[in-house]
């Protein structure tokens, strides 16, 4: 069996894997690996911007306040500050490495507004943002001799002492991570990757629903990882979904209609042309994210049609041309001119609030593995993410990490004796229709009864079918030759597990996790640790 030794091993090549791994390079040897090519992220994917101070009639305090009031009494009030006070700093980084965001004729930035913004602060490029940043992170990484990048390689399992034969705790505080075990796709082939210090950065989960905005990458492995290792997670009911994705049933997954539309005055409307998001929220189309979908939740219900319509024909084509070039020429191919049309538009799972629990420094709660980006619970989201605070998030915590990891990796050594993957008494897999039929059993489950609005009874129910189909899976897996397809819908079906037993747990409404059992805030508030 293939055996690598690297200092620093990094799952993951979207903004959160490469912006640390540039920096780690200059402490010692760097190696991503990433199960697609090496620019499939949901990071690519972004669109309206990285949300941060720039403008001397904004402020640091008002930024904090807008992510508190969007996080719904759950986000961490020091992290909170700390990302939004160190934010300016690490975009001066990613605008030094390269990436471009739009600038006015005067020189100033463009800065666009989103939902929950008191203010524009959204640093962007046209509706491209993410692809700029990841173009811009993937050249400097190809330039630095310490970085090397595999793709196509898919982490299976962290390694922790499981794999030398000792019992791990889930209660245990010295759980440590060695390395993963990784499928080389080319060859077919599990290899062991030993490290000193391992980054998660994975990125989400839009996967484990039907209808998402998210590139099929997103499967939430880092998270599954991480819980079979025994690693903490927290705060996964936080589903976030996107009030306005394109509404083209046979599209698979969503194109996005950015929120920089209703920034830009875009107005959502019923069929027959009424405005209605003044009925919710007094801050109409541009109310938070999770009362956005909500209320489309409830116009769709009323109305029984399954999109509701944006519009935002009052401006030019030239504006729009300037602002959403790409949103253009999307809706164009399907026969729609945004100048001239109301764009359909329906929620889909978009962010994952939750994820792996991570303290100040980025450290899970598994010894030398850290974890940044959309796979992490910093406590920065609370029950609600703000828009565009994810990128940002994820550039801050990639140099917090780094500060804490290239202070402690003198002191690691390579853990010996890891055996190797042992894949005896098992077959090849001649149907992938097994595979394939779970994934939309499963994601079929979680839209229909984890979706915006949720029951004690609705969980109740997903959560017998999921014991079903993990139990299927998992003996499909013992029996089966590894293959991405298999992993993934065993990561899936984890992690839905995980969404709707955090949800379960929760016996309130707050923020992303709305349900008709208890339909209020709790008078205390909790984490969801599991
Ligand atoms: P990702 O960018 O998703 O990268 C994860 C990486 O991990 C990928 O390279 C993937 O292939 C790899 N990977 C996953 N599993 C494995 C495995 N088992 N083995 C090996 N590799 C693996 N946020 C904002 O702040 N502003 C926006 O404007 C914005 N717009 C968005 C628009 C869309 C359509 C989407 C989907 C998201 C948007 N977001 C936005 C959210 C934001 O893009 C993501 O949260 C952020 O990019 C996540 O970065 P990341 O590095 O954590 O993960
Ligand atoms: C968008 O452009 O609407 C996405 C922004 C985000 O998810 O932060």
């Amino acid at each position: 069996m293939l055996e690598r030794k690297v200092d620093f091993l990094v799952v993951g090549s979207g903004i959160a894997g490469l912006s640390f791994a540039l920096k780690a390079a200059s402490v010692g040897k760097v190696l991503i690996i990433t199960k697609s090519n090496e620019d499939e992220s949901n990071t690519k994917y972004a669109q309206g911007g990285v949300a941060v101070v720039t403008d001397q009639a904004d402020s640091f305090e008002n930024h904090i306040q807008d992510t508190l009031i969007a996080g719904d009494g759950l986000c961490n009030p020091q992290i909170v500050e700390n990302v939004i006070k160190e934010g300016p700093d690490r975009i001066a980084e990613l605008i030094a490495y390269g990436t471009s965001f739009d600038r006015e004729e005067s020189g100033e930035y463009d800065l666009a507004k989103e939902g929950g913004h008191s203010a524009h602060r959204i640093l962007h490029y046209k509706d491209i943002t993410g692809y700029e940043i990841e173009r811009a992170l993937l050249a400097k990484v190809h330039e630095n001799p310490n970085i090397e990048i595999l793709t196509h390689y898919f982490a299976v399992d962290i390694i922790t002492q499981h794999h030398l034969g000792k019992h791990v705790d889930k209660k245990s505080t010295d759980i440590e991570c060695y390395g993963a075990y990784a499928l080389n796709t080319h060859t077919h082939q599990v290899e062991k990757i030993l490290s000193k210090i391992t980054l998660m950065a994975t990125g989400g989960a839009g996967h484990v629903y039907s209808s998402t905005t998210n590139p099929t990458i997103a499967t939430g492995d880092g998270i599954a990882m991480v819980y079979r290792a025994k690693g903490k997670v927290r705060n996964m009911e936080f589903i976030q979904f996107h009030p306005t994705s394109l509404y083209n049933p046979s599209e698979y997954p969503a194109f996005l209609i950015s929120e920089a539309v209703r920034g830009y005055g875009g107005i959502l409307r019923r069929a027959n042309g009424e405005s209605f998001m003044e009925e919710y929220d007094p801050r109409g189309s541009l109310a938070p994210r999770d009362i956005v979908a909500r209320a489309i939740d409830t116009e769709m219900k009323k109305s029984g049609l399954d999109y509701v319509y944006l519009d935002i024909t009052h401006r030019s084509k030239e504006e729009l041309l300037a602002h959403f070039p790409n949103i253009y020429e999307k809706c164009l191919s399907i026969g729609l001119d945004m100048t001239k049309d109301y764009i359909p538009v329906t929620p889909a799972a978009h962010y994952l609030c939750g994820g792996i629990m991570v303290n100040e420094y980025g450290a899970s709660s598994i010894k030398n593995l850290y974890a940044c980006g959309e796979c992490s619970s910093t406590g920065l989201h609370g029950a609600n993410r703000l828009a565009s605070n994810s990128l940002l998030e994820a550039a801050v915590y990639a140099h917090r990490i780094f500060l804490d990891a290239s202070s402690k990796i003198g002191s690691i050594s390579y853990q010996e004796n890891i055996p190797d993957w042992d894949d005896s008494n098992t077959q090849l897999m001649n149907e992938d229709i097994l595979v394939t039929h779970n994934l939309r059993e499963t994601q079929k489950v979680m839209s229909d009864y984890v979706g915006i609005v949720r029951s004690d009874f609705r969980l109740e129910r997903a959560m017998r079918r999921l014991g079903l189909l993990y139990e299927e899976t998992e003996s499909f897996y013992k029996n089966t030759k590894l293959s991405v397809k298999l992993c993934e819908l065993r990561n899936v079906i984890q992690v839905a597990y995980l969404v709707v037993k955090s949800a379960m747990s929760r016996k309130e409404s707050r923020g992303l996790h709305y349900t008709t059992d208890y339909p209020n805030h709790a008078d205390i508030l909790t984490d969801t640790i599991l």
